[in-house]
């Protein structure tokens, strides 16, 4: 499966690809995003969101969950950061939100370990500079790995 780095430069590169994301995204997709606080993973999300035609994103990070509709796809935000264990990840049915015909974008993903989906893009997102992250974008399955293909990015390293 793929493997893709690349730099984005300012926050509006990100938003940007997160756009590009959000015109991709269909129902069953799931993004597992990783990366410390302020990394840019709600950045992402909220071009994800615009990208897709929905309503602004917001930090979900009291909330666990958000919806955002209105747009192409449906999109569930998940921000997994206040998680106390698999325990109430079973509490906040993380099973169901999978099963829901919407997009799902997961903030702190490595809380859910083993509960992920098996196929999912995941985006590690690592601060680089005070404006400049770097990204790095795997597929996991066919289906992310099609995503992966369609986002059109070039891999930045070396
Ligand atoms: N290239 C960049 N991409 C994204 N955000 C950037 C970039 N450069 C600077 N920033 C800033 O970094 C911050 C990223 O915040 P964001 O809420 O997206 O992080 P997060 O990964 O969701 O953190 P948390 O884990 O706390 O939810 C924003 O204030 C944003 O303006
Ligand atoms: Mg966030």
């Amino acid at each position: 499966m793929s493997f893709i780095e690349i730099q984005l430069r300012s926050p509006l590169a990100t938003l940007r690809l997160g756009r590009k994301l959000g015109a991709l995204l269909l129902a069953g997709d799931f993004v597992a995003l990783t990366g410390g606080l302020g990394a840019g993973k709600t950045q992402l999300v909220r071009g994800v969101a615009e990208g897709a035609g929905a309503e602004a994103a917001t930090s979900p990070t009291f909330a666990l969950v958000h919806v955002y509709r209105g747009g192409r796809v449906l999109l569930q935000h998940l921000d997994l950061y206040r998680l106390a264990g698999p325990d109430e990840l079973f509490a906040l049915g993380f099973d169901d939100l999978l099963a829901e015909p919407a997009a799902t974008l997961c903030e702190w993903s490595e809380r859910a370990q083993s509960a992920l989906p098996a196929d999912r893009l995941e985006i590690a997102l690592a601060i680089a500079g005070p404006r400049a992250r770097k990204m790095q974008l795997s597929a996991t399955g066919p289906r992310s790995n099609e995503l992966l293909e369609s986002l059109g990015v070039a891999n930045q390293k070396g």
